[in-house]
């Protein structure tokens, strides 16, 4: 499966690193090419020489020890890389690495990567569960970075929790799945929208809702790992927005269908996860409206619905809608996808805790043309977006 695939396996320094062999080693008995990059401390708990021999290849601890002249090492891994993993990592280089420090051979290639990043920390569950440390991962995750959780049970410190590295097998898998699914959606063109539309009603006042576009955002990026050409089109948001992914900002829900249809014809796949605004105000001020009487009434007209008009104008384009609800979910989220001519809809209950808008998480209820298709349980939005289009490339696949 890792045949060909060359893996940077960067080990930081916790008790956990001796379990990084093991990676090292199934990484290797999978295929891949492994160059292992280890910190100063890292080598306290395991010796250099466990891993060169292993990989069959030096392993760099220090960024001034550079061994062949012809290349900068540091670059060079870090072009070299399919997939950058960091196993354990420790609270310091996640810390390091969401905030751009490079003061070691580890943090240096990885802020001169460009290759993909999963990180599997290790930390006592204090740390683990420390703001900092919480805040170092969000953003990390906002950016791309993959993360396989730590396990819950003895730590090495004494403390039951959560913090213990995650089996090399799981880990391994972890990497297996990045590479079989990375290839899914290629070569396909996906248009995603995110965010809430911004509806004016004079220069400094507008009608908006709550989305931050962290959906959107998250099916975005996993539809750029899995190999797709992705453009976003996003109205406001107050989310992180990832990376390397054609922007289109735009404003109301006009904006955003003129957008959208401007690329319906060159697209195959279209994803909405957008919260647009059902009535826009009948007339935009042009000049700050003035306080007067005790009571004003603005007028509101109906906004044209975006999603049901690709769904009528669909001619090979696969059609993901969204529907956040507050009761009777099904009966909904069915009539939606019916009457918006969608393949896929996907409802949220933004009632519950956890689910819709401005959350991390969300908990969704897949729908195709026959009915349910899977009830997730509450989930991170990443995890959410991977899910839907593991669905989405499956039915592609059946349709080609
Ligand atoms: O951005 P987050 O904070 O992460 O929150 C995510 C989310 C709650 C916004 C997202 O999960 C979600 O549910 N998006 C759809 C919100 C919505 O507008 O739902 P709706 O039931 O009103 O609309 C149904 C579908 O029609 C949606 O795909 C919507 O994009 C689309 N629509 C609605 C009105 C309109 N004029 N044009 C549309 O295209």
């Amino acid at each position: 499966m890792l045949k060909g695939k060359t893996i940077v396996l960067g080990v930081s320094g916790g008790i956990a690193a001796y379990k990084a062999a093991a990676i090292c080693s199934k990484l290797k008995q999978s295929g891949a090419e492994v160059y292992v990059i280890m910190t100063e401390s890292a080598t306290k708990f395991i010796a250099p020489l466990t891993f060169q021999t292993l990989s069959r290849h030096d392993v760099i601890v220090d960024t001034f020890d550079e061994k062949d002249a012809s290349v900068v090492s540091h670059i060079d891994l870090a072009d070299r890389a399919d997939l950058f993993v960091v196993a354990p990592a420790t609270a310091n280089i996640i810390a390091k690495m969401a905030h751009g420090l490079a003061d070691d051979m580890l943090s240096t290639t990885l802020l001169a990567t460009t290759a993909p990043v999963l990180v599997a920390p290790a930390m006592n569950v204090h740390m683990y569960e420390h703001p900092a440390v919480i805040a170092n991962m969000k953003l990390l995750g906002d950016r791309g970075v993959l993360f396989v959780e730590p396990g819950t049970g003895q730590l090495a410190c004494g403390y039951v929790g959560k913090g213990r590295l995650e089996e090399p097998e799981r880990i391994v898998e972890a990497i297996e799945r990045y590479f079989a699914e990375k290839q899914l959606l290629h070569g396909k063109k996906v248009l995603v929208t995110a965010g809430g539309t911004v509806e004016r009603i004079d220069p400094v006042r507008y009608l908006t809702n709550d989305s931050s576009g962290k959906m959107g955002f998250a099916i975005a990026e996993a539809a750029r790992i899995m190999g797709a050409d992705v453009t976003l089109v996003v109205g406001k948001a107050s989310a992180y927005i990832p990376p390397g992914i054609r922007t289109v900002r735009v404003q109301s829900a006009e904006d955003m269908l003129d957008a959208v249809m401007e690329r319906f014809g060159d697209t195959d796949i279209v994803i909405k996860a957008a919260a647009v605004a059902d009535y826009r105000p009948a007339e935009t001020a042009t000049q700050k409206i003035k306080k007067k009487d005790e009571a004003m009434t603005i007028q509101l007209v109906k906004n044209k619905d975006i999603l049901q008009t690709l769904g009528q104008h669909k001619t090979t384009q696969f059609i993901v809608g969204f529907a956040a609800e507050t009761e009777n979910i099904d009966e909904h989220a069915l009539d939606k996808l019916q009457r918006k001519n969608c393949d896929l809809l996907v409802a949220n209950d933004v009632s519950q805790e956890g689910a819709g808008f401005g959350y991390d998480t969300n908990i969704v209820r897949i729908y195709d043309g026959n009915g349910l298709v899977e009830a997730l349980p509450i989930m991170t939005k990443q995890e959410v977006a991977r899910r839907l289009l593991l669905q989405v490339a499956e039915r592609i696949k059946k349709g080609d």
